[in-house]
């Protein structure tokens, strides 16, 4: 049997080169703050993974996406393993564009701190009066480009944008521009939607695209994941102050109230997480988790 090793590992997924194909793994590590911390949430790598497909899915009629399979049946031997099944994805290789391409329907983070400093956010001027969390009259498009290892992302505007796809693809970069941005724009619109109808407001989110072999523009990477996007339950929102997270505001309290734990948590707290993430999964697929 042919053994894989992970060509990159991030801080919760792994990913494997097998030729054409990558194989992405979600693993049950958990993020908060910035920090992995110690525990595992079992299953959350297989949540993911599943909202990640249940998304593709949902969207392959607006445009191609790089999802071939998450059936281990369907991958090399090596990843017929336990610690592989449920949580991985046989994707198409692309070659991916270098912009983050980020869509924000709500006013949060550090999109609401630029907005109390300038009225603006990513350059974009926004009505006044907005409160924290409020709605925005429509989603707005606010890309960065990838940082090297250790930089934070940097958010640049549209037409910036354009510059950087035109360095890489002359004569292409507001073809490529525009596609990234009208895409984002209509895969959030739609998909926030309908989770605002299952009880989930996804606040913002991040999509990744790449060009398949043809120059076709494809949408890659996770998909609408509460750890590409900010999800808040819709029962109890009310702008004004910041909003629970759906999955993480256990994990975060219990750090707040105890700032000496080391990033250890008490198996109770990650019980609750992990019902959480079921939560989300059922309440997005309309199914349990399997
Ligand atoms: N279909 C694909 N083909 C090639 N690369 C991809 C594809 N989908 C996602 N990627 C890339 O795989 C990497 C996933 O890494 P990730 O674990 O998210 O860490 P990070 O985002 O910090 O680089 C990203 O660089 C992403 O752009
Ligand atoms: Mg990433």
């Amino acid at each position: 049997m042919k053994e894989f090793k992970p060509i990159k590992e991030g801080k919760v997924r792994e990913i494997y080169d097998n030729g054409d194909s990558l194989i992405m793994v979600a693993t049950d590590r958990i993020s908060a703050f910035d920090v992995i911390l110690k525990n595992k949430v079992t299953k959350k790598g297989t949540v993911l993974t599943q909202m990640s497909k249940f998304w593709f899915d949902y969207t392959k009629d607006i445009l191609p996406n790089h999802m071939i399979s998450t059936d281990v049946k369907d991958m090399p031997e090596f990843f017929r393993q336990p610690q592989f099944d449920g949580n991985s994805m046989l994707c198409k290789k692309l070659t991916m564009l270098p912009i983050e391409c980020i869509v924000r329907g709500y006013i949060t983070g550090s999109g609401w701190a630029s907005y109390q400093k300038t009225g603006l956010v990513c350059g974009i001027k926004l009505p006044e009066g907005l409160k924290e969390c409020d709605k925005l009259p429509e989603p707005i498009y606010t890309p960065s480009t990838k940082a090297e290892i250790g930089d934070h992302d940097e958010n640049i505007s549209y037409e910036k944008s354009i510059e950087v796809l035109e360095k890489l693809y002359p004569g292409h970069g507001e073809y490529y521009a525009n596609c990234l941005k009208t895409y984002t724009i209509q895969l959030y619109t739609e998909c926030a939607e309908y989770a605002l109808s299952r009880g989930i407001i996804i606040a913002d989110t991040k999509f990744e695209f790449g060009l398949d072999e043809n120059g076709n523009v494809v949408l890659g990477d996770e998909m609408l994941t509460p750890d590409s996007s900010r999800f808040w339950p819709a029962e109890g929102y009310e702008p004004g102050h910041s909003q629970p997270s759906f999955d993480k505001q256990f994990v975060r309290d219990w750090l707040k109230a105890h700032p000496d734990s080391d990033y250890n948590l008490p198996q109770d707290v990650i019980d609750k997480t992990i019902a959480k993430y079921k939560e989300a999964y059922k309440l997005l697929t309309g199914s349990d988790l399997k």
